[in-house]
């Protein structure tokens, strides 16, 4: 059962796996293929509540994934992505929500998108005994300040200020920092600063570990950004399921015999 520490110690022995998952069915088979961390992302916003950002997900949404995902988890170590302004607007709020991943929901850490504002509520969390994982790079709950989904790192006053926050961070006492959509080169110098594992999206090869979207990663969604790589085609899989039922039941071949049952002493009931 990789802990925090185990993921940790795992950091440039053998890349760290991890994969977002977002309910029972998916999060068993994340689980059961080896992969060390959950994340049940904020992305639950795009990749499964229809929403088109991940701006209006709230906690209890997020709270009732967490807490599917964490029953369906045997192996896994755990982490809810914490929502857009559940963290930062004031401190009692935001360790309050963190808290309840952990005390209500069956999460092991939460994650935290990172900044200069996250740096005294990380180390206060920390403390209180809720491990945090950071994030820099492109942090997506700023889609309206960024007018998009950007690279970000891309020129030296901001990849220095990318180094800066993730030594921050991890003297905050994050145990693992996620670095999305920075250059390869980028994300290889703050994984030479830090001793805290690294873990990629979008960031290279240099990275401590990866992480993908497991919709993005199965083939399930519908646009995925050039970055992630489709593993599978679930949705192709998904619409030839689908197709073949409305046929079979339209043309009459479904249910079958097989599908189907009588009651063998019908007469009794009158
Ligand atoms: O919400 C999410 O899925 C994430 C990962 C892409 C890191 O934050
Ligand atoms: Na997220």
């Amino acid at each position: 059962m990789p802990t925090v520490r185990d993921v940790r110690e795992k950091a440039g022995t053998e890349p760290i796996t991890m994969l977002t998952a977002y309910d029972a069915p998916t999060a068993g088979i994340v689980d059961r293929a080896g992969v060390d961390v959950i994340l049940v992302g904020d992305s639950v916003g795009n990749t499964t509540l229809g929403y088109e950002t991940t701006l209006p997900v709230s906690v209890d949404q997020m709270a009732s994934h967490v807490n599917a995902v964490s029953r369906a988890t045997e192996d896994a170590l755990v982490v809810a992505d914490m929502p857009f302004l559940s963290f930062g607007v004031n401190e009692k709020e935001s360790l309050e929500n963190a808290g309840r991943m952990l005390k209500e929901e069956g999460a092991e850490a939460v994650k935290l998108e990172s900044g200069p504002h996250t740096v005294d509520l990380t180390e206060k969390m920390v403390q209180l005994g809720i491990p945090v994982m950071a994030h820099l790079g492109l942090t997506p709950q700023h889609v309206n300040q960024y007018g998009g989904f950007p690279r970000q790192g891309t020129d030296e006053e901001s990849a220095r200020a990318i180094v800066d926050l993730a030594q921050a961070h991890e003297d905050a006492g994050a145990f693992s920092l996620v670095l999305e959509h920075v250059p390869s080169n980028v994300a290889a110098q703050v994984t030479e600063a830090i001793d805290i594992p690294t873990i990629g999206i979008g960031a290279g090869p240099d990275c401590d570990g990866q992480v993908l979207v497991f919709h993005d990663a199965v083939g399930l969604s519908e646009w995925s950004p050039s970055f992630s790589k489709q593993f599978g085609n679930v949705r192709e899989e998904m619409e030839s399921a689908v197709e073949g039922y409305v046929e079979a039941v339209e043309g009459e071949s479904f249910p079958a015999e097989e599908h189907s049952y009588e009651q063998s002493d019908l007469d009794r009931i009158y």
